[in-house]
């Protein structure tokens, strides 16, 4: 993709993912956030996190089916945006339901469980966020980097929970949404075996290859 192209897709991620919260201060400035206000924008942030969240792991997924590198252009600006929206759910949660009363806070997340589960998916997020700089991926080295990022499925499983727990009797969507995760998981494991099934078929045939290595040393050690 050319560099162009790269500008343009993440001008249009940027538009993607500011629009929700543009749409909730336009209905906050127009007094339009219905009989519960601090629900609404409490389920509003919480509802855009999960969805950035998912769409940030559908990126390797998606480059893997569609055998292309685009997505993966994409992959730090949605994480990134997930944790900003994590972020401000929090914050509403922290200044409007509780006022600032840490000791209330706590014991909520210690009583309540999905409370718990969605403080868990916003601390694991957290490393991701601090080490998503490219000097950060430097000093880590990708292999390690690499390992640690693996934390976003675990981000998601638990923010999937958090929703599944807190949803109401009649509701799917929480569902859904589960099912998208369990779905991205699934490309991702089997692209792994996939790849680890290659290697090795790739390093069989060297062994075996009269011109192989092993069959090399033998013959040296012999002579
Ligand atoms: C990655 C982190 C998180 C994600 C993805 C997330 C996601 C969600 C989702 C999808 C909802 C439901 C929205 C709906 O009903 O349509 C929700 C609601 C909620 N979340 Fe979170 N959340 C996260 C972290 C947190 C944290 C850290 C807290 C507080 C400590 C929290 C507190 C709440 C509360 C109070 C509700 C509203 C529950 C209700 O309507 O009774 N969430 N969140």
């Amino acid at each position: 993709m050319t560099r162009r192209g790269r500008i343009v897709l993440k001008l249009v991620a940027w538009a993607a993912c500011l629009a929700p919260l543009a749409w909730l201060v336009w209905r906050a400035a127009t007094d339009d956030l219905g009989a519960n206000p601090i629900s609404f924008v409490t389920n509003t942030l919480g509802d855009w996190t999960l969805r950035i969240l998912l769409a940030s792991l559908a990126m390797t997924p998606l480059g893997v089916v569609l055998g292309a590198a685009w997505p993966i252009t994409l992959r730090r600006l949605l994480g990134l945006f997930a944790f900003a929206y994590a972020c401000l759910h929090f914050a509403v949660w922290i200044a409007l339901d509780f006022f600032f009363d840490w000791a209330r806070m706590g014991e909520d997340i210690v009583k309540r469980p999905y409370i718990t589960l969605g403080m868990a998916a916003l601390l694991t997020l957290v490393p991701l966020a601090v080490t998503s700089t490219s000097g950060m991926v430097r000093r880590l080295g990708g292999r390690a980097w690499r390992r640690l990022h693996r934390l976003a499925y675990a981000a998601g499983v638990l923010a999937a929970l958090h929703f599944i727990w807190l949803a109401k009797v009649g509701r799917t969507d929480q569902y859904w949404h589960a099912a998208v995760l369990a779905l991205l998981l699934g490309v991702r494991l089997v692209h792994r075996a996939r790849r680890a099934s290659r290697r090795r078929a790739e390093t069989r045939p060297a062994e075996k290859s009269p011109a192989g290595p092993l069959r090399g040393t033998v013959v040296s050690g012999d002579r």
